[in-house]
Order: structure tokens, then sequence, then C-alpha cells
């Protein structure tokens, strides 16, 4: 079984973890902005996305290539402020294509945020929502940052696609 990963980031946090699951499993890169990017000629697919403004960034491009995508087994990892929760897997939910979701395990890995690196009126909407946003934790990340990009957290994900290169090899 040949696999690939496929991956929709703004600020490297995303990119950064399908870099390491590539070096860690020799499975090949793509950012889903690159037009050779083509899902269609892999068995499996690793999907890394970012969430922005509570969706899945690789969303119109999933639902683009939905047929690409269709029947291949899927690990899609999303990369967020917000840690594993029902809140989160609702966000997934509501931003994949649903005829995916039940085809697709789903990881969620810690991203990162920092206000240097986003312009004045993300920076501006940020603190908006800050200061409106009931948990005070994700509050003050909201205003101040934080980082919780973790290279052990990709292990389950090294181990899902160690069980898929196992049936490629007992073929
Ligand atoms: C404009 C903006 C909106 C965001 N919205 C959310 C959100 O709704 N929920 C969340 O958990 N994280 C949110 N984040 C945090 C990102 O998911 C996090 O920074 C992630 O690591 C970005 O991935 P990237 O570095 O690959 O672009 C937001 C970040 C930005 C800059």
């Amino acid at each position: 079984m040949k696999g690939a990963i496929f991956f929709s980031g703004t600020y490297g946090s995303t990119e950064q973890y399908a870099k390491w699951i590539g070096e860690a499993t020799g499975l090949p890169v793509f950012d889903i902005k690159d037009a050779h990017a083509d899902p269609s000629t892999y068995d499996f697919l690793i999907l890394g996305s970012s969430i922005v403004y509570f969706k899945l960034t690789i969303r119109k491009w999933a639902k683009t290539n939905l047929s690409k995508l269709n029947g291949r087994s899927k690990i899609l990892f999303s990369v967020s402020g917000a840690g594993p929760s029902d809140k989160l897997e609702r966000w997934v939910a509501a931003s994949f294509p649903s005829q995916l979701l039940s085809q697709t395990e789903h990881v969620a890995l810690g991203g990162r945020l920092d206000h240097s690196k986003v312009n004045w009126l993300i920076r501006l909407s940020l603190w908006i929502g800050s200061l409106i946003n009931p948990d005070p934790e994700a509050s003050k990340e909201e205003r101040y940052g934080f980082d919780h990009v973790d290279k052990d957290s990709i292990e389950p994900i090294i181990k899902m696609i160690q069980g898929y290169q196992a049936t490629q090899a007992a073929i």
C-alpha cells in the first residue's frame, strides 16, 4: 500500500508535523497548494489541517477532491489551539465532507500561535475574540499566543501508518 501526506496550514505548525511524519515513515509530503498534489495515486492518505475560525482549512480541497479521497483509508490530523475535546470533534465534523468522516481516523494535535507572525487585522480579531471567549484559558491564549507543538504527539499517527505499511508487506 502506497501512502502520502497532504497538508493545509498557514503559519508552519501543520507543515512541521507533516514533515516530521514524512521523516518518520518515508511518505512523501505535499502542500495542497502544490498543483502536483494528487491524492488519486495513493492507497492511504494522511491529511493534515490547521483549524481557523472553528473550521478545517483543508475543507475546500477535500470537497474538490471528494471522489479521489472517497474509499481510500485516511488519517486526518487537525492542528489547533483547542486540545482534544467534543468541541473540537464538532468543528471537524462540521467542516469535513460528511461522506468521508466515517472512513477517517481523526487525531488532534496542538498548534502554535505567534502574534508577531499574523497581520494587524487578525491580531485585532483575536483580541476581540479573547474578550468574548467564555473559557479563561482559551481567552488568554487567543490574546497572548501559545505553543503546543509537540513532536512526540505524532506517535499514534506513526503507529497507524506502520499498520498500513505492514499490510502492504504482507500482500
Ligand atoms: C486567525 C486565526 C484563527 C484561529 N482560530 C482557531 C479556532 O477557531 N480554534 C482553535 O482551536 N484554534 C484556532 N487558531 C489557532 C490555530 O489553529 C493554530 O495557530 C495552528 O497552529 C495554525 O496552524 P498553522 O501554523 O499550520 O497555520 C486560530 C489561529 C488564527 C491565526
